[in-house]
């Protein structure tokens, strides 16, 4: 596994950063190959798809994005909490991938039988690698306990399930949530962390520089083992950093 670490001034210069990374890896695509993505969500990619769809329109190939979730809250689609609500509001409404292309995490309905849905829908459309499905792109994002996708430290016995799609269920709130594992994780081309904002700094740093407690994180869990790793921060989140040349 490579790890890079990059620290931009804006969250546009972010934004333009994992453009170019998908302008890259659909241009290696080979004929009649599609680009599968895993979307995260919560509030950051908000400003990360708005910019896609406001300055990529064009230079990206959208017809040939294959769409899924990284995560999904147990809600409809219609729910202000739907991590697809979101991404169609700020992405998806508003570029050309074709809509039998998007394929979204069934919120409403039993929780367990939709982790061995979109199990079965993901190993459809995806090439496999030693049997695990493979994304070209996983987008990640950080929460301030050191979970991502919708893997929490009290349950990170999750990411080495050996599903590819668990239920979770939200320490605080109790909200049922279906997550991609971290064998999914660990086996895509690429995987980014987006991460911004100073309320994450610590956790960052926590992770990244390894301090006490680090390894008991699932953030921290994240390798492709045979991909590329980006955490892409802006310089709030990466502020707590004091070892940054020492941290790729
Ligand atoms: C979700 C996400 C989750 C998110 C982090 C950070 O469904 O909430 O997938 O893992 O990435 O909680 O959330 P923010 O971007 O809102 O800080």
């Amino acid at each position: 596994m490579r790890k890079v670490i990059n620290i931009f001034e804006t969250t546009d210069e972010l934004s333009q950063f994992v453009a170019q990374q998908l302008i890259k890896q659909i241009a290696n695509l080979s004929e009649g190959q599609f680009f599968s993505i895993a979307l995260s969500g919560g509030s950051t990619p908000k400003s990360l798809f708005r910019y896609l769809a406001l300055n990529y329109l064009k230079q990206i190939d959208w017809k040939k994005w294959l769409v899924f979730w990284g995560d999904e809250r147990c809600v409809a689609p219609e729910s202000n909490e739907s991590n697809y609500r979101m991404a169609c509001e700020s992405l998806l409404d508003l570029v050309p991938v074709p809509k039998e292309n998007i394929f979204r995490i069934l919120g409403e309905t039993d929780p367990v039988k939709e982790a061995i849905r979109y199990t079965e829908t993901v190993k459809k459309h995806l090439p496999s690698s030693h049997g695990i499905p493979q994304f070209d792109y996983i987008l990640l994002g950080l929460g301030e306990d050191g979970h991502t996708a919708s893997i929490f430290p009290d349950q990170i016995q999750l990411f080495q399930s050996n599903r590819f799609f668990e239920v979770a269920t939200h320490p605080q709130s109790g909200q049922k949530r279906i997550s991609v594992t971290g064998s999914v994780i660990n086996q895509a081309r690429m995987v980014s962390f987006i991460v911004t904002g100073e309320s994450k700094s610590e956790m960052v740093a926590r992770i990244l520089e390894k301090k006490p407690g680090w390894e008991h994180l699932p953030a921290s869990l994240v390798h492709p083992e045979n991909g590329l790793l980006y955490w892409l921060l802006d310089k709030k989140a990466a502020q707590n950093l004091h070892k940054t040349d020492k941290l790729n």
